[in-house]
């Protein structure tokens, strides 16, 4: 049996997660909502199903609906998500949320326990981390490929100049960044950083924060809006003490570096995946495979819980620039 789908959101990316459901064999979208009509009832003759205004009107609609897709925006790309998602929770919908969780950390937390509260799946679209260059990562840092890590270096970076709130670019880009680092190096115990406005800039659009996992392990972010342009969206590199890896965007390289050899490893668009863009796709696809297979919440890979944790990393590297303190994650 397919699965009944519903994308609250219809901007660009809800449209994105919506061709998704719509070209995939074991899913058939039975609802679109967004508060704007015009962005609903585009969507509902573009995926050939029934238009809402309000996630209220669908839940009650009597649909059978088995996941959404929550797409909204808001404040910091993230300020609109918490009602949505404990109305579509509160329904017993299981939803695939996109990123951050919520740019409040109570909201993020309250989200977090009703999908618990409820035994509901809920991921996050976190799908820089669902490339097969990472997975082979991974795969080589389970298998003590690189030996103990010691280090890793993550670089995230593009050309955003919208001038929102003082800390847009850290709530809005850094999920992603962090979660690719969570994924090969676990819980982080501290943090401590330091940002920069761009020239011209109101918001603190640079940053360098400094970790230390609960392994031990000491990491190190570069973020921007102001650098990118055509190539280098992201790099991360993981060090251990028999090699290292490095990905580059997120599944266009990946390189092996032996310590005590001069042979490189080198893969070159892994899975045939080209770019970015393609994340989308095999992130929503895993979503759609465990819930298919009922994955038991807990199982679901890039869960909420991931998700919030991301975003009190984000938040003690805030709270370090504006105390000039290292800062404990108080989990
Ligand atoms: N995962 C990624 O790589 C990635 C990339 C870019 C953006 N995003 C995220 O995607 C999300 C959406 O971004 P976007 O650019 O499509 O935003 P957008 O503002 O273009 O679209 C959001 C839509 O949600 C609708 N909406 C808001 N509240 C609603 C509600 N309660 N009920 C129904 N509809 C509601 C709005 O009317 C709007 O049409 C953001 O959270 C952003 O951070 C993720």
């Amino acid at each position: 049996m397919g699965l009944n789908v519903a994308v609250v959101g219809l901007g660009g990316i809800g449209n994105t997660h919506a061709r998704i459901y719509h070209g995939h064999d074991d899913c058939n979208i039975v609802a679109v909502c967004d508060a704007l009509q015009d962005k609903a009832d585009k969507a509902a003759k573009d995926y050939e199903c029934q238009a809402f205004y309000s996630i209220a009107d669908m839940v009650q609609s009597g649909l059978r609906i088995d996941v959404a897709s929550m797409c909204t925006a808001g404040e910091e790309n993230g300020g609109d998500h918490y009602q949505a998602t404990l109305e579509l929770l509160s329904a017993g919908i299981p939803v695939l949320g996109e990123k951050p969780i919520s740019n409040n950390i109570t909201h993020a937390r309250e989200m977090v326990a009703l999908a618990k509260e409820k035994n509901i799946r809920y991921g996050i679209n976190l799908n820089h981390r669902f490339t097969p260059a990472a997975i082979r990562a991974k795969e080589w840092v389970e298998a003590g490929r690189l030996g103990e890590l010691n280090i890793i270096n993550m670089t995230m970076w593009i050309n955003n100049p919208n001038e929102s709130s003082p800390h847009f670019h850290m709530r809005a880009l850094h999920p992603h960044s962090i979660d690719v680092m969570r994924y090969f190096c676990g819980d982080v115990l501290k943090v401590q950083a330091f940002f920069k406005k761009g020239k011209g800039r109101q918001i603190w659009s640079n940053v360098q924060v400094n970790m230390q996992f609960e392994n031990g392990v000491v990491g190190h972010l570069t973020g921007s809006y102001d650098a990118g342009g055509s190539y280098g969206l992201e790099t991360c590199e993981v060090v251990g003490a028999e090699g290292r890896f490095v990905i580059r965007e997120a599944c266009v390289g990946l390189e092996f570096y032996p310590r005590f050899s001069q042979e490189v490893e080198t893969y070159q668009n892994l899975g045939g995946m080209l770019g970015f863009p393609e994340t989308f796709g095999s992130r929503i696809t895993r979503w759609i495979e465990q819930n298919l297979e009922a994955a038991a919440p807990e199982d679901i890979d890039a869960r909420a819980e991931d998700a919030l944790k991301g975003q009190l990393i984000i938040e003690a590297a805030i709270e370090s620039w504006e105390n000039d303190s290292v800062v404990t994650i108080n989990y």
